[in-house]
C-alpha cells in the first residue's frame, strides 16, 4: 500500500562545515528522514563520509537516518554503520555477491533493510528479497553525486515495482532518489513512490529556506 508522501534530505548537498547545524535545521523544516549518502570512491567514484560522522550527527536529530551506502564490499562495515545509528540501511544489488546475507545481516542487527536499484539495474533484482526488505530505491539518476538530471525513464520502474510491493501486502518503501525537484515531486509520487530524497532541492538557499523547500516538495507531491 502506498503510504503518505515522506521527504529526505540528502546531506550531500548541505554545508559539509555546518553537517550538525544542517542536520538541526531540516529536522526542525519538517523531514521525516535524514538521507546520508556514503560512498567509497569504488562502486561509486566519489568520496563522501563514513560512521564517525554519522556518530557524531546522533544526537542533532530525533529523525530515523536512512543510510545509503554506496560501498562495496559492504557487509563489513554494516555493524559499524548500525552501531554509528542507522535505522535503514540501504545497500546496492551489486554491491556483494551474497545479498540474501547482507540483507539478513542488516536485520539481525536490528535496523530496516532497504535495497538500491541503479537505472540499469532490473526490478527482478528485488523479487527473491521481498519477503525481508523494508525499503526499495530507485535511482533516477546513476549513483555518485547530487545536482543531477531525472532520468524519467526510471518512472516504468517505479510504477512496476508499486505493484510488485501491493502485491505482497507488506509495508515497503519506495524510495526514489537522484534530481527530484518541485516540478517531478508530483508525476514521482503519483508513479508509486511514498518517500522522495531531495538533496538539491531541499539544502536552497539558506536555512530560513528549508521549509519552503520540503513543502515545494510536499505539496506538488500531494
Ligand atoms: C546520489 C545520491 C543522492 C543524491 C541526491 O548518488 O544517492 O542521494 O545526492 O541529490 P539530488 O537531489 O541533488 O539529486
Ligand atoms: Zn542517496
Amino acid at each position: 500500500m502506498q503510504q503518505s508522501t515522506r521527504i529526505a534530505p540528502s546531506i550531500l548537498s548541505a554545508d559539509f562545515a555546518a553537517l550538525g547545524e544542517e542536520v538541526r535545521a531540516v529536522s526542525d523544516a519538517g523531514a521525516d528522514y535524514i538521507h546520508i549518502d556514503v560512498m567509497d570512491g569504488h562502486f561509486v567514484p566519489n568520496l563522501t563520509i563514513g560512521p564517525a560522522v554519522i556518530a557524531a550527527l546522533r544526537p542533532h536529530s530525533v529523525l530515523p537516518f536512512d543510510v545509503h551506502l554506496m560501498i562495496s564490499p559492504v557487509d563489513p562495515f554494516i555493524p559499524d554503520f548500525v552501531q554509528a545509528g542507522a535505522d535503514i540501511v540501504t545497500v546496492h544489488a551489486e554491491a556483494g555477491p551474497h545479498l540474501h546475507r547482507t540483507i539478513q545481516l542488516i536485520k539481525d542487527l536490528g535496523a530496516r533493510a532497504g535495497l538500491a536499484l541503479n537505472p540499469g539495474t532490473p526490478v527482478s533484482a528485488v523479487e527473491p528479497l521481498l519477503d525481508s526488505l523494508d525499503l526499495i530505491l530507485v535511482m533516477s539518476v546513476n549513483p555518485g553525486f547530487g545536482g543531477q538530471s531525472f532520468i524519467t525513464g526510471q518512472l516504468a520502474k517505479v510504477r512496476r515495482l508499486r505493484d510488485l510491493i501491493d502485491g505482497t501486502g507488506r509495508m515497503i518503501d519506495l524510495q526514489v532518489d537522484g534530481g527530484i525537484n518541485a516540478d517531478n515531486a508530483a508525476v514521482v509520487v503519483s508513479s508509486g513512490a511514498d518517500v522522495l530524497v531531495a538533496g538539491s532541492a531541499t539544502f536552497k538557499g539558506d536555512a530560513g529556506q528549508y521549509a519552503t523547500n520540503i513543502n515545494a516538495l510536499r505539496a506538488t507531491a500531494s
